[in-house]
């Protein structure tokens, strides 16, 4: 590599980490003691409203995610399934409505930030990993979220950390490869270590775009595994296009249209609902 390169990469490098300090919290507790999820639910969005130049994205929006739920939003595009994401990680002010996570924490009333610290997680459509670290450092990295890389490097892993970052490196299928550079990494490989980095964080909501864009099946078919296995102990709501991977998830779905709740149940209840069938599957 000629020193010209290296500068480069140093550069994206330092800019994914002022990123990632805007995304990833800090202080991060194990558990999330403030959430009352008494009632069974984990996030309430209810009446949201946004409007962008006179065009509603999101128009009289409800939507109820149970603890532990996996939950897969479909949608046309347009349909506001980014636009609600938005809202809930608090990148997105709406005009109108609740965000509240649990029945205690308004969301609405919190920053980006303190949102992440709250314990929502988001995982964006491009991987943001950083490529020239390798997958432990990077999951490490993500772990301490802390402000400097070579602090988090020269502090030596509690067993406690270590024992984390193995269990999680078992869980996004790549124990065999901790010690390879992200950059080496198959596309599908990237967004799996982009989920435990995630992970690292331990989330008790995780919002995913589209995690098995430009996936080969075997991949989709491991990232299926992945989101189920995440549920449970996680509430994970997962925006898809892809309809084979939306079944294969085998969970509830929820339909948005313009900015809306068209339908919500099984993959079959809402493929053969009428009006999802008119809008959306174009008959
Ligand atoms: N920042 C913005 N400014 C203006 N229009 C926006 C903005 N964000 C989204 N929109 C519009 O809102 C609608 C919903 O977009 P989006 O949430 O990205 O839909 P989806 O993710 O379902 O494809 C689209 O018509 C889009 O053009
Ligand atoms: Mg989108």
């Amino acid at each position: 590599m000629t020193v010209l390169e290296t500068a480069k990469k140093l550069g994206t490098f330092a800019q994914e980490m002022t990123k990632r300090e805007e995304t990833f919290s800090f202080l991060v507790p194990d558990e999330h003691p403030l959430i009352d999820t008494r009632h069974n639910i984990l996030l309430y969005v209810e009446g949201v409203n946004k409007s962008f130049d006179g065009f509603k994205a999101i128009n009289d929006l409800n939507l109820y995610i149970r603890e532990g739920e996996l939950r897969c939003i479909i949608g046309p595009n347009g349909a506001g399934k980014t636009t609600m994401m938005d809202i809930i990680t608090g990148k997105t002010t709406p005009d109108s409505g609740q965000v509240w996570l649990g029945s205690n924490i308004n969301l609405l009333a919190m920053n980006e930030s303190q949102i992440a610290n709250a314990g929502v997680g988001r995982k964006f459509q491009k991987p943001t990993v950083i490529e020239c670290l390798t997958v432990w450092q990077n999951l490490e990295l993500a772990m301490s979220g802390v402000r400097t890389v070579w602090a988090t490097f020269r502090a030596k892993l509690t067993a406690e950390q270590k024992d984390k970052i193995e269990s999680v490196l078992v869980l996004i299928n790549l124990a065999d490869h901790a010690a390879l550079l992200a950059g080496n990494l198959s596309h599908g490989q990237k967004q799996w270590l982009e989920i435990g980095m995630l992970l690292m964080q331990n989330p008790k909501l995780l919002l995913v775009d589209e995690p098995v864009a430009g996936m080969t099946h075997q991949e989709m078919d491991k990232t299926s595994e992945l989101l189920n296995s995440l549920a449970g102990k996680h509430s994970v709501v997962v925006v898809e296009h892809d309809m084979d991977f939306v079944r294969s998830i085998a969970s509830d779905v929820t339909v948005l249209h313009q900015g809306h709740v068209l339908a919500e149940g099984t993959m079959d209840q809402v493929q053969n609902h009428p009006e999802v069938k008119r809008v959306y599957l174009g008959e």
